[in-house]
């Protein structure tokens, strides 16, 4: 199970699973070769990275690996002035890839989206812009990379330089963004986001067949969690959320609403990404004297039993479980 020759990471929830740790995490062990990115700006993939905690909205995850060629697939949209901030954060200007044909997020589409009634207000969207964007892209009067003079030291063909490297046998990572139930056509419309965001969406976004991919990781974390409006079933009430430590503060400063692990939404994200295995991450947030195990046999019992009704429910290995915040507390179960 170690190598991973085409691997795509989804999120099987609402975001915020913690793909960015889990992509991190891989990059370094894996030694990934090439990471691409589907999506859009969205709220952030947080990666900790030599002691500092960065909030990624553009830049691929696997950047932590400095052999790691990153790439923005076409379908992507480009907030340029937050590119430009990632680029400089991460030092990546020799190594990143953007596709000709990435759409451009440009400020009327950020004003349109914080000054909607319906987007900014029913919705409680991120603000960044990314459904006016898309918008422009359907009518087909958007801006593409390729019109954008800063972006042209960036430009190639992401889909070729990809399927090349499948083809070539080396270690590909596919990143997703968000979670299933945020899907323009799987989640819970219309409080959802601009696209989809299914496994088949990030390859297609990117430019990669069914075939030619071999594994897809999603992403759960341990209890679920959702910002801006919508339903969540099972919705614990406020009191409970910060009784049980579960309160989080997202990436645009809003607090997350929370819920117990979802076995059945659990099954049929596994089912729409035709995941292969999965990861856990926050496990400590629930048991926390998980956070000193170094292996899962070191597990306190009722942690175990999580673990395995999860599997004996969603039918696929759990590999990966986080057990803390650092890029290395994680429980890697995929030699056993
Ligand atoms: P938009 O993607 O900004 O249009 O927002 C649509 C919905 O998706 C809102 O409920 C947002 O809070 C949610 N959303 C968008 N990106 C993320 C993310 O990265 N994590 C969690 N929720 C997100
Ligand atoms: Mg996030």
């Amino acid at each position: 199970m170690k190598s991973l020759p085409c691997t795509v990471v989804v999120g099987g929830f609402w975001g915020d699973e913690g793909k960015g740790k889990i992509i991190s995490y891989l990059a370094l062990k894996d030694e990934i070769d090439i990471c691409a990115r589907a999506g859009s700006v969205n709220a952030a993939h947080t990666v900790i990275h030599e002691g500092k905690v960065m909030k990624l909205h553009m830049i691929p995850s696997g950047f932590v690996n400095s052999n790691c060629r990153l790439f923005l697939g076409a379908g992507v949209n480009i907030h340029i002035p937050q590119l430009m901030k990632e680029i400089k954060e991460t030092k990546v200007e020799n190594r990143l890839g953007i596709d000709p044909q990435c759409s451009i997020i440009e400020e009327k589409h950020s004003i349109q989206d914080k000054t909607s009634a319906h987007l900014k207000g029913v919705i409680g969207t991120t603000g960044w812009g990314v459904g006016p964007a898309i918008e422009e892209r359907v009518r087909r009067t958007a801006k593409l990379a390729k019109d954008i003079p800063e972006l042209k030291p960036y430009l190639t063909d992401v889909a070729m330089e990809v399927n090349k490297a499948i083809d070539e046998g080396k270690k590909v990572l596919l990143e997703g963004t968000q979670g299933l139930y945020l899907s323009l056509y799987h989640g819970t419309y219309p409080y959802v986001t601009g696209r989809d965001t299914s496994a088949s969406a990030v390859c297609s976004e990117i430019g990669v067949g069914p075939k030619k991919v071999d594994k897809v990781l999603i992403v759960f974390k341990a209890y679920v969690t959702r910002v801006g409006a919508g339903p969540l079933p099972n919705e614990l009430p406020r009191e409970e959320v910060i009784k049980r430590g579960w309160l989080e503060i997202s990436g645009t400063g809003r607090e997350r609403r929370a819920a117990p692990f979802n076995y059945e939404l659990a099954k049929r994200a596994v089912m729409i990404n035709s995941a292969t295995e999965a990861a856990v991450t926050k496990l400590d947030v629930i048991f926390p004297e998980c956070r000193n195990a170094k292996n899962y046999e070191e597990f306190p019992d009722e942690a175990k039993k999580f673990i395995e009704k999860i599997e004996d429910e969603i039918k696929i290995p759990i590999t990966l479980i986080g057990v803390g915040p650092g890029p290395l507390q994680i429980i890697d179960r995929r030699s056993i």
